[in-house]
Formats: C-alpha cells, sequence, structure tokens
C-alpha cells in the first residue's frame, strides 16, 4: 500500500527551543518512515509577520535546518525544503484566496491572538491576514492527508478542511481533506511556568551552551509551597519535575519520591536537571555546528528537496488548472 503523505512546516524566525523539540521535531522524526514526509521551512509564512526585520528569516533559515537535521529528520526519508523556492505555494494560494471568505479569516481566533500578541508589528495588513490561506494551500499543494501540528495550530487545520472543502466542491474532487496529528507528549511549559514563547524570554535554545543552560535551569520556578528543604515538596506541581517527566522519564520517580520525603533539594534538583540537559543536547549540538560549517551540504540538501517538492506541486498545480478549466503552464 502507498503511503499516506504529511506536510509540515516552521516558520524560521529565530533558534528553536525544547518547545520545537517535543511540541514538533521529535514527531517528525518518528514519522519519517511510516509516512511520504514533506518538511518545508515556511519563510513566506515567516516574512507575513517579520517583513519590517527580514534579517530574522535570513539569520533562521540554515540555523533551523541545521537543528532539524541534527535531531535527525532525515533527507534519504523525507523532503526537506524551503517554501518560496516552491513558487506552487504561491500560485495555489492565489486560487484559494478567491474562494475563501473574508468571514472565516476575520474570525480565525489565531489571527485576533497574534494581532493582540504583537501590538508593535503593524501586522492589520492583506497578507496576514491571509496567513492560513497560504497554510491550506502548502498542504493542498501536496496532497496531504495528515499534517502533525501543536495544538495551537488545530483552527489553521480546520480552515483548511473548509477551504478545499469548498474547492472540491465547486470544481472538482482532488483533495484529501488533512486531517491533524497531534503530538503525544504534554505540553512543556517556559522556565518560568507560563506558556513557553521566545517573546518571554522562558526558553532553552536547542543550541544554548552549557553554561547557559545550567544558569537558565537554577533560574527555574520551583514548588511554591516549598519554600526550605526541610519542607515535603510536591513534584506534581512542579515545572522542573514536569521536565524530567518529559525528558528523562526513567529519573521521574525517583525525583519526586525525594522530593516528597525532603531529602532532594530544589537547587540539586536543578543541577541534576541542567546536567541531564546539557548531556542530552551536546550530540545533537555537533551535530549541528557540523552541519552549520558545511554549508555546500546544507544547500545540496535543500536543492534535493526542492526538485521532489517542485515535482509534486507541479503535478497538483497542473490538476488545479485543469480543474478549473485554464489552460496547462507546461513548464518546469
Ligand atoms: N503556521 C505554522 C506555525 O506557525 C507553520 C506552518 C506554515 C505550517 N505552513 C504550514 C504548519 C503547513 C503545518 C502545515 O507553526
Ligand atoms: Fe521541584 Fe525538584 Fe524542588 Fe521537588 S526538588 S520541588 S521536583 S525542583
Amino acid at each position: 500500500m502507498e503511503k499516506k503523505r504529511i506536510l509540515s512546516g516552521m516558520r524560521p524566525t529565530g533558534r528553536l527551543h525544547l518547545g520545537h523539540l517535543v511540541g514538533a521535531l521529535s514527531n517528525w522524526v518518528s514519522l519519517q518512515d511510516a509516512y511520504e514526509c514533506f518538511f518545508m521551512v515556511a519563510d513566506w509564512h515567516a516574512l507575513m509577520s517579520e517583513y519590517e526585520n527580514t534579517a530574522v528569516i535570513r539569520e533562521s533559515v540554515w540555523d533551523n535546518i541545521a537543528d532539524w537535521l541534527a535531531v535527525g529528520v532525515d533527507p534519504e526519508k523525507s523532503v526537506i525544503f524551503i517554501q518560496s523556492q516552491v513558487p506552487e505555494h504561491l500560485e495555489l494560494t492565489m486560487v484559494f484566496s478567491v474562494l475563501t471568505p473574508l468571514g472565516w479569516l476575520e474570525r480565525c481566533p489565531t489571527y485576533k491572538e497574534q494581532l493582540r500578541e504583537l501590538k508593535g508589528r503593524h501586522l492589520a495588513t492583506y497578507g496576514f491576514l491571509g496567513y492560513p490561506v497560504l497554510q491550506a494551500a502548502d498542504i493542498a499543494l501536496y496532497q496531504a492527508h495528515v499534517v502533525p501540528v501543536g495544538e495551537d495550530q488545530l483552527p489553521h487545520l480546520e480552515l483548511t478542511r473548509e477551504i478545499v472543502r469548498r474547492f472540491n466542491g465547486l470544481y472538482k474532487k482532488i483533495f484529501p481533506e488533512p486531517k491533524p496529528l497531534l503530538t503525544p507528549v504534554a505540553r512543556l511549559l517556559g522556565l518560568d511556568g507560563r506558556k513557553m514563547s521566545k517573546s518571554y524570554g522562558n526558553v532553552v535554545a536547542l543550541s544554548d551552551p552549557p553554561d547557559v543552560i545550567r544558569k537558565k535551569v537554577q533560574r527555574m520556578f520551583t514548588d511554591p509551597k516549598r519554600p526550605r528543604k526541610t519542607d515535603a515538596g510536591h513534584p506534581e506541581t512542579c515545572n522542573v519535575h514536569s521536565y524530567y517527566a518529559v525528558f528523562f522519564p526513567d529519573k521521574e520517580k525517583e525525583v519526586a519520591e525525594a522530593c516528597r520525603k525532603a531529602v532532594l533539594g530544589c537547587t540539586e534538583c536543578k543541577q541534576r536537571l541542567g546536567e541531564a540537559l546539557c548531556g542530552m543536547l551536546a550530540p545533537v549540538q555537533a551535530r549541528r555546528s557540523a552541519f552549520l560549517s558545511d554549508r555546500d551540504r546544507l544547500e545540496a540538501i535543500t536543492e534535493a528537496g526542492r526538485r521532489k517538492a517542485r515535482a509534486r506541486a507541479h503535478a497538483t498545480l497542473e490538476e488545479v488548472r485543469a480543474a478549473l478549466g485554464f489552460v496547462p503552464c507546461p513548464t518546469k
């Protein structure tokens, strides 16, 4: 039986952190054998919010790809490509934009939230309102069946399904309705217990050097009901403990017990966590540096990805043109 197709993407808007690892990348890595995977650097999407400072995009593209490769996204198994190098994304966006009612976009909760959160950014633009239309085109262009995403992306997936349903109904049924595949791991909070976000400054980047990781972990909030080491702790409400649960499940029980019995102090508990994270990230960082210092290799990987992605995208677009009754556009 043919493998089902996956498409997912990440916006190159800064260095990747532990949240990307547990929320997306580890999932991508484990899906590579069972699915035909397309993983994309969503630089057009990045441009929508960062158009006033494109330097961050330029700096993040290779940096992020190096992290993907370092954690095990495998170019032999998956197609790794850069969205803007496959112009068909924009062509399909055009088609979808004419059949997407404004109300669907204006009502989209992520749109309203971003307008609120990124206030200084002048995001009340035509392009930004169309963010989910481009995302729908990303997915439909590869006729993807499954989209691994975090919960925050569910509204975009719902919109994608509505848009392709509209297309299929108006013209011809050529797009599957894609299903989200939620990452199985519980959500990881930031170092301060708030939502993990670069803009809150509460993340551990995959590329943070060991001394930075140790310092950041040492500043983590712990059980507020445990002011002294001699008080019994409540690991179930402690964010440090949830980091153990997510990254070092084999140590979780021992830590929780020692915490409850007040034999393990928070400073030491965090020291151990910091060391463990450094140990976990050391091989990732070594591979990352090797990739970053070999730009030719990175470019060869994305060039191979571009060709494969483009072949698939071109085929879909020919189907779209035929469904619309447009003249074919044969040039590759
Ligand atoms: N919107 C996604 C995010 O912010 C990135 C993205 C762009 C994406 N295109 C996609 C995710 C297609 C899944 C499928 O993380
Ligand atoms: Fe949290 Fe560890 Fe302190 Fe317990 S010992 S409260 S798990 S930091």
